[in-house]
């Protein structure tokens, strides 16, 4: 089912919130409507269609989602045909509710569902409010057309795989993702292609657990890793996020022999003590990773280790908290995300006794404090180094460009925007708290 193409474009404005999986969705869902005749607007002011790609892993991120509908509805009211839908994990989660909870909603689209966008404005077209957020059995990315848009910019996204089966007490993605699914390796390594075709020389795999990924033919991460650094033109590899349990050996060793599989490692731990780890069914030891941790840098001794933490889980006490502090100290991370427990109705802990919530901000800026300085150390460990920076963006300041280093620092330097979508060697001459300096080096 298609909508009738009109003469005049219509205009279409994403927002997106949460991961980059829904950073992944959005560019689809905007090519998806592209072939519906919507062309892309950076503002909701004269946008037709406002779509709202949403995030629900903790209160706040789904809050944000309603002050967003609230401002909207004041435009929609000067602007009667604009349609607003809400798409991503909040309209999962919520689904009809929200059309009740925000009558300003025309439509609701869960993260499964996006190859149905057509059918649904078409709905939409005929005064309905649909709201879409079945799991059905087909994979929507067979039904997404591509991003055929021309030039990209030089580093892309690709999910490889959707969903979590592993049920962490605090978490609601597998209750807004659905079941852990793979995509075929085949199609992955056409996606890629085309995107190396189009420019791209850097690709991040995508998954809630990238690395459990496994086809219907078993093929691993690791594999699926190999088989697309052979692709000529394609540089650099990255994969994201990955969970401890499924650190398979193979894709160990895939650090130790790929050189284009980058340094860098998200690995979320959560927390260093074993008690709550438990109680947040994560299913491994603060003892076990940290041996993983070191089975990953014998493979490859300048992993740069970026990691997840929660404070303030139900039942935290301040020496359960010491152990994430120690767990913290151990491993020395390059980069990392922290945040203060969340109770999201529908999970496991949101019903347990809470952490009072001044012990939680307390403990937060206590671990962000040693997280900014290890990441300060490592920042600071690679000036007077010369590392390959992939040339991504004009830079802040004129005559600047932006870029990424192998452990996915950012670079400013000064060089030819000629030599945007290059990879160049740049000596690090300063590091600041989220950037470095660097220069050309002949
Ligand atoms: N699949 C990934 C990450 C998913 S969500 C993993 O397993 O690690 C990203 C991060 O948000 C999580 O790693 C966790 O640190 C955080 N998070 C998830 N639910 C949360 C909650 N209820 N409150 C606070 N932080 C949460
Ligand atoms: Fe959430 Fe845990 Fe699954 Fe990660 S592994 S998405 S934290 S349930
Ligand atoms: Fe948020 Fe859904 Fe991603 S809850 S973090 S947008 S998987």
């Amino acid at each position: 089912m298609t909508a009738p193409k009109t003469t005049a474009p219509k205009k279409l404005f994403v927002r997106t919130y949460g991961c980059q999986m829904n950073v992944y969705d959005s560019e689809r869902m905007t090519a998806a409507l592209a072939a519906q005749g919507y062309a892309a607007t950076g503002t909701p002011e004269d946008a037709d269609l406002v779509l709202l790609n949403t995030c629900h892993i903790r209160e706040k991120a789904a809050e944000k989602v309603y002050s967003e509908i609230g401002r909207l509805k004041r435009l929609k009211a000067a602007r009667p045909g604009m349609a607003i839908g809400v798409a991503g994990c909040v309209a999962q989660a919520e689904g009809a509710e929200m059309l009740s909870r925000a009558p300003a909603v025309d439509f609701v689209v869960g993260p499964q569902a996006y190859h149905r966008l057509p059918a649904l404005l078409d709905r939409v077209g005929r005064g309905e409010r649909p709201v879409e957020t079945e799991f059905p059995e087909e994979d929507k990315f067979e039904h997404l057309p591509a991003d055929r848009r021309a030039r990209r910019a030089p580093a892309a996204f690709l999910t490889v795989q959707e969903g979590c089966d592993k049920f962490c007490a605090f978490c609601v993605v597998p209750y807004t993702r659905g079941a852990e699914v793979s995509r075929p390796a085949g199609r992955i390594e056409a996606e890629a292609r085309d995107l190396v075709a189009r420019g791209v020389v850097e690709i991040t795999l995508l998954g809630q657990n990238v690395n459990a990924y496994r086809d219907g033919e078993g093929v691993t991460l690791a594999a699926l890793l190999r088989r697309l650094a052979r692709i000529e033109g394609l540089e650099r590899l990255r994969y994201t996020t990955s969970h401890p349990n499924d650190m398979a050996d193979d894709l160990i060793e895939a650090h130790a022999l790929e050189p284009k599989l980058m340094p860098y490692l998200h690995l979320p731990v959560q927390a260093g003590s074993d008690r709550v780890l438990k109680a947040m069914n994560r299913r491994h030891t603060a003892a076990g990773y940290l041996r993983l941790i070191e089975r990953i840098r014998a493979a490859r001794p300048d992993m740069a280790l970026s990691g997840d933490f929660i404070v303030g889980f139900p039942g935290e006490t301040e020496a359960d908290f010491a152990e994430t502090l120690a767990l913290v100290e151990a491993v020395g991370y390059a980069q990392a995300y922290s945040f203060a427990y969340s109770s999201r109705p529908g999970t496991p802990a949101a019903d347990r006794r809470q952490v009072a919530e001044a012990e939680k901000s307390d403990r937060l800026r206590r671990l962000q404090a040693l997280l900014a300085r290890q990441q300060a150390a490592f920042q600071a460990s690679l000036v007077g180094r010369t590392l390959p920076v992939l040339l991504e963006k004009p830079g802040r300041e004129p005559g600047q460009v932006a870029g990424r280093s192998p452990y996915l620092n950012a670079v400013h330097l000064e060089a030819d925007p000629a030599l945007l979508g290059r990879i160049v060697p740049a000596r690090i001459l300063a590091a600041g708290p989220n950037s470095l300096a660097g220069a050309l080096a002949a």
